[in-house]
């Protein structure tokens, strides 16, 4: 009898990025070359639970490499632990995971690769203890996944940033204002930080270093005092001032991290205006950062981190995400990356650089960086 062919699970899940559909087609290419067929489920662990998926083959995945989003649709409400149920006019929460697992294997899966963020991969982790064998490949503009050095999608959100700020630049310059530009990144300051060094931020506030907004207007004073009349203030969407809490833009409720961060800014905006009386004004950046084609980085990372994973299927190595250390692939087991994320530390070259450049980081520059993060990070 011949030999079956081996029949690998494709899913993509969370916030959409670009670079899902450059996996995508990585894993479809690559499966071809290895004999393997792919089926595509829809709208994440929905598609697994619900049993909604496709084929997918090379007329599929043609053109795809440039292409923002991701053709399987996804979702962030879809764990198969905590699956929201409607009933009546409220949602319930069951655990559907065993009917996901009766599913992958009616469909004859002999592998599951998982594309996504950090709900994605602690889901991934709870399908692996069930015997599922899964491959995570990891995506978020946030680049706050643990286990990897860097995720797909972050370093074409960093250019749409960069972009931006470039053109509040002359907004600032020509009406002498304070412009400060919010971008997303959850608890992880990785954007902010990337973006304000970037786009040549005067002052970055990130999650991990509370700011203090004296701070943040002496050094706008101090700008405006060597006759640099203008200042930018890139800001993190989940920045807090020292003592202070994160902005909450609004809740989703069956979403497995409900909070959406966005807002700070206004606030921090408002009181940078109130002390030094300078025009401020306020530009968030959201989902902006989100959409459209990947940077050739992006593209050419993808589709390392597609091709990998069906090398590690094809070796029949489970229960890992697919990662890159340097420039090496490599890959970390799930049950070390659910639950975790990787922040901005004291010592990563990016705080050190801004800071040797005179970028404030929002904490007053006569205590050290790694103390006054001790301390603030407690107050
Ligand atoms: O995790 C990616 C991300 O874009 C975050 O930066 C942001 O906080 C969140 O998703 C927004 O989620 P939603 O698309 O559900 O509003």
């Amino acid at each position: 009898m011949p030999r079956r062919k081996k029949r690998i699970g494709v899913l993509t899940g969370g916030g959409d990025c670009p670079g899902l559909n450059a996996v995508i087609r990585a894993v479809v290419k690559t499966a071809e070359a290895y004999d393997m067929e792919v089926v595509g489920f829809l709208d994440g662990y929905e598609g697994l639970v619900d049993n909604k998926f496709r084929h997918l083959d090379l007329r599929d995945v043609s053109g795809l490499l440039s292409q923002g989003g991701t053709i399987l649709g996804t979702s962030n409400r879809a764990d198969p632990f905590n699956y929201p149920v409607l009933q009546g006019e409220d949602y319930v929460y069951i655990d559907r995971s065993n009917q996901a697992v009766r599913n992958y294997e009616s469909i004859g899966l002999d592998a599951l690769i998982a594309i996504g963020g950090d709900g994605t991969m602690a889901a991934s982790a709870g399908m692996a203890e069930l015997g599922l064998p899964i491959v995570g490949v990891p995506k978020t503009i946030d680049n706050d996944l643990w286990g990897t050095d860097v995720t797909f999608g972050f370093d074409s959100a960093l250019s749409v940033a960069t972009e931006a700020i470039d053109r509040i630049h002359t907004t600032a310059q020509s009406h002498h204002r304070v412009m400060l530009v919010e971008v997303m990144g959850r608890y992880a300051g990785w954007l902010a930080l990337g973006a304000g060094l970037a786009g040549g931020g005067d002052i970055i506030v990130i999650p991990e270093i509370p700011y203090e907004v004296d701070a943040i207007c002496e050094k706008i004073r101090d700008r405006n005092s060597l006759g640099k009349n203008f200042s930018i203030v890139v800001v993190g969407e989940g920045a807090k001032a020292r003592g202070g809490d994160m902005v909450v833009a609004r809740h989703v409720e069956n979403s497995p991290d409900a909070v959406r961060l966005g807002g700070i800014s206004n606030q921090l905006s408002a009181q940078i205006e109130g002390i030094t009386n300078l025009e401020c004004r306020v530009t968030i950046l959201g989902h902006l950062l989100r959409g459209g084609s990947p940077t050739a980085h992006d593209r050419i990372l993808a589709t390392r981190l597609g091709m990998e994973a069906i090398h590690l299927v094809n070796e029949e190595v489970a229960g890992v995400m697919v990662a890159i250390y340097g420039n090496e692939l490599s890959h970390t087991p799930l049950t070390e990356v659910a639950g975790r994320l990787r922040k901005v530390t004291p010592d990563h070259p990016w705080v050190q650089t801004a800071l040797e450049i005179g970028v404030s980081l929002g904490n007053p520059i006569e205590i050290p960086i790694a103390d006054y993060m001790a301390d603030a990070v407690v107050a």
